[in-house]
């Protein structure tokens, strides 16, 4: 069913109220691609009924679909490299160091928000488990990933890729390392999963309970808000990080111009930011 301006106004409307993410009068076909074949599943008479009955908030797997069609779960493993190198030789190796100076010196929080179906965590477990080896498992290592979208949530959890998915950012050598051959796919190994606890948290709620965070990596999910939802998602997510904690965004998501606390360091060919959290 094609797609009125006053359906995508009121879709988009309601999109943006659900997780944020901007549609705008350029995105009809968008609309159609990613929710006309709901109208029938659902059984919804039109794109308005759509919308009535999400708005009713009685029907919520309606809604969670809904938000399930709309995001754009594009990852990949070690997506643009030198983050992943800017962890590997400078903020791990600096945070091992500052921990031994801590009440819990073994324990290391990291939260990739927005994580997709799970190369961005499971990225961020192989970085560590090659830097700690052996004494991997005498730390406590606590990755939390969160994302808006249950289909997506559903595949990080089981932790199983498609050669498609592998060629995507591994190596052969980081391929043997972390992951065991199941039938035609690979399965990232128990130790790696372990270290990672995936949640389906909304950026646009409040954090509650999540503690604080030595990194934090809010990548290429910003970029679908607004300017200003996006600004008060970076503050809010500085004001979860432990102080010296190291904040990762996209290399097109510059933050300097937000906040004085985001101060742009260079390292490995990545920008980071050190804003110190708010005090505890
Ligand atoms: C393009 S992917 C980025 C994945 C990964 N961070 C990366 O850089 O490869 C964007 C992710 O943001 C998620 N997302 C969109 N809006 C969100 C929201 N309001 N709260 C949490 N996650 C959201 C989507 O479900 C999607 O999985």
């Amino acid at each position: 069913m094609s797609v009125s301006t006053q359906d995508l106004a009121q879709i988009s409307e309601l999109v943006e109220e659900l997780c944020g993410i901007v549609l705008d009068s350029t995105k009809g076909y968008l609309v159609e691609n990613r929710f006309g074949h709901m109208l029938g599943e659902y059984d919804c008479e039109d794109y308005g009924d759509l919308v009535k009955r999400v708005r009713s908030g009685g029907d919520k797997k309606l809604a969670g679909a809904l938000v399930n069609a709309i995001t754009t779960n594009e990852t990949l493993f070690f997506r643009d490299q030198s983050p992943y190198e800017a962890l590997r030789h400078k903020v791990l190796p600096e945070l091992f160091d500052a921990k031994e100076k801590t009440p819990y010196p073994q324990r290391i929080r990291i939260w990739s928000a927005a994580c997709s179906t799970g190369q961005e965590p499971y990225s961020i477990a192989m970085v560590l488990s090659e830097l700690l080896e052996d004494d991997l498992p005498n730390w406590d290592i606590q990755i939390l990933a969160t994302d808006i979208c249950e289909d997506a949530l559903a595949q990080a959890r089981e932790g199983i890729y498609g050669d498609l998915e592998i060629r995507r950012g591994l190596s052969t050598g980081e391929l043997n390392r972390h992951f065991i051959p199941e039938d035609s796919n690979w399965r990232i190994k128990p130790e790696l999963q372990k270290c990672v606890r995936f949640e389906r948290r909304n950026l646009l709620d409040p954090f509650a309970a999540v503690g604080r965070f030595d990194v934090v990596f809010c990548r290429n999910v910003a970029i679908y808000f607004k300017q200003e939802v996006r600004e008060d998602l970076y503050r809010r997510l500085a004001d979860r990080m432990e102080v010296g904690g190291y904040f990762f965004t996209s290399s097109s998501e510059s933050l300097k111009d937000i906040d004085p606390r985001f101060d742009p360091q260079l390292h490995c060919r990545s920008v980071f930011y050190r804003p110190a959290g708010l005090p505890a």
